[in-house]
């Protein structure tokens, strides 16, 4: 069946050498009002920066200039207020708020466009939308940081088994164990930083693919929008969209280090641990289950990597194989960005309200530390420092130790001092000293250890 017009006029903004309007279907695929409405702050901004450098430049007048600046703050105060009509036939976002800018302050408005395309206007519009983020994201990972900062220094004195294999294998701190986590966020936040320097630099300019003839000032649009300078190669800026995928990958590595959490706090708050517990502010209860506190937002961020990492496959897809320079290809870079930034926002402050909520148990860490013969390394390394047994030998022996402790049913620091003398008689009671698990903890003042003195 053939599709039929909706409009009845072609496209005003091409309409001089256009007879007929769109088949509904080809408005359908095409328009991106949907989503990059978003971006009007940003495209906005831009065009701002924009009229003002072409009056500076002499490239239109001022008073044409400063009715395109007024118009385009009344159309930011339209859209901020839900005024704004915005319209699919129109397309995008960009042609949305020109073709209002006519309606507000007539022919005048036709000049914005001198020495500009859509192709540099929505690459500057993404590029200050992914640094915005960044810039939020970096804030809100910040805060982050900064209340697992509180936790560590609460918990210094808080013992628990530390694992490998999710098997307990030796006794830490608390504090070491979210310790870790500030590192990793930290890293994430200097990932951040690396893209943002990376992708700091101007579009606007670059036109259609080739640049233009009119003389502009790309370094003073670039200074108006916060760049550092502008881009190098007008090809280059209108067709790249690596600052967005790189921005991507650093939302996936925060995903996984967020996802990581998550599922700690997960295992901390179930019944075979109880080593901490959530309130009623990051839980939710069951339906049928009255007892229940489970704890789904932790659940939800362990989940979102699905779809931030979809949506960094996803852009790499759509850019893979582009020839230069601009090909529509290219406006489908926007909604996976978008979803995977406000998604990765809500993550990170659903980890901060929970790190910041949870209650430790510290009876029950002390308890769990003290499982699975935690101190058994130690065991080893004071028959290897006390009695110059090598460390293999020691092991086996530790071994036996261990085995016997497991057929009694009791912890290494249970068994008599006759019992460790029948395995190897040189044994003294100062080996009580090691089976402690605070001793244990406190024994590890290599740097970067978990002893309380790398804490105080
Ligand atoms: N809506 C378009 C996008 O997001 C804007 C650029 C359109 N450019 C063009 N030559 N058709 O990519």
């Amino acid at each position: 069946m053939a599709q039929k017009s909706k409009n009845k006029t072609a496209n005003k903004m091409w309409g001089g050498h256009y007879s007929m309007a769109p088949s509904e279907i080809m408005q359908q695929i095409n328009a991106s009002i949907d989503f990059d409405r978003k971006l009007y702050r940003q495209d906005i901004a831009g065009s701002i920066a924009h009229a003002k450098m072409l009056a500076k430049q002499k490239i239109i007048s001022k008073t044409d200039s400063s009715k395109i600046i007024k118009g385009l703050q009344q159309i930011l105060n339209e859209i901020n207020s839900g005024k704004f009509k915005f319209k699919t036939e129109l397309e995008d976002i960009h042609m949305n708020i020109e073709s209002r800018l006519r309606e507000i302050i007539g022919d005048a408005a036709g000049r914005l466009h001198t020495a500009r395309s859509r192709n540099d206007q929505v690459v500057t519009d993404f590029k200050l939308y992914v640094r915005d983020s960044i810039d939020n994201l970096i804030s809100k990972t910040d805060i982050l940081i900064k209340t697992l900062n509180i936790k560590v220094k609460e918990n210094i004195d808080v013992i628990m088994p530390g694992f490998t294999h999710l098997q307990i294998a030796q006794p830490i701190t608390m504090a070491h164990h979210l310790s870790a986590y500030v590192e990793m966020f930290k890293r994430d936040k200097s990932r951040l930083n690396d893209a943002r320097e990376r992708m700091n630099y101007c579009p606007l300019g670059s036109a259609a693919l080739a640049g233009t003839s009119y003389n502009i000032d790309r370094n003073f649009t670039a200074k108006e929008l916060g760049f550092k300078a502008p881009t190098s190669n007008s090809l280059d800026s209108v067709s790249s969209r690596d600052f967005a995928l790189e921005y991507l990958n650093c939302l996936s590595i925060l995903a996984v280090n967020l996802s990581r959490i998550s599922e700690e706090i997960i295992l901390w708050c179930s019944n075979g641990f109880r080593f901490i517990s959530l309130s009623e502010k990051f839980t939710t209860g069951s339906s049928i289950m009255p007892q229940k506190r489970n704890p789904d937002a932790a659940e939800i961020v362990r989940a979102k990597v699905g779809r931030i990492f979809a949506a960094l496959t996803n852009l790499t897809i759509v850019m893979k194989g582009l020839p230069l320079a601009y090909s529509k290809d290219m406006q489908e870079d926007k909604e996976p960005v978008f979803d995977a930034t406000e998604n990765i926002l809500l993550c990170v402050q659903a980890v901060n309200g929970m790190i910041d909520d949870m209650k430790v148990n510290k009876a029950n860490c002390l308890h769990f530390a003290k499982q699975g013969y935690s101190t058994a390394t130690d065991l080893a390394d004071w028959l290897v420092k006390n009695l110059n047994i090598p460390f293999r030998d020691a092991h086996h022996i530790t071994g036996k130790c261990v085995k016997l402790a497991e057929e009694k049913g009791i912890s290494l620091d249970e068994i008599s001092m006759e019992e460790f003398q029948k395995i190897e008689k040189r044994i003294t009671p100062e080996i009580f000293k090691v089976l402690s698990v605070e001793n244990c903890a406190d024994a590890r003042t290599s740097f970067g250890g978990t002893s309380r003195k790398n804490y105080k």
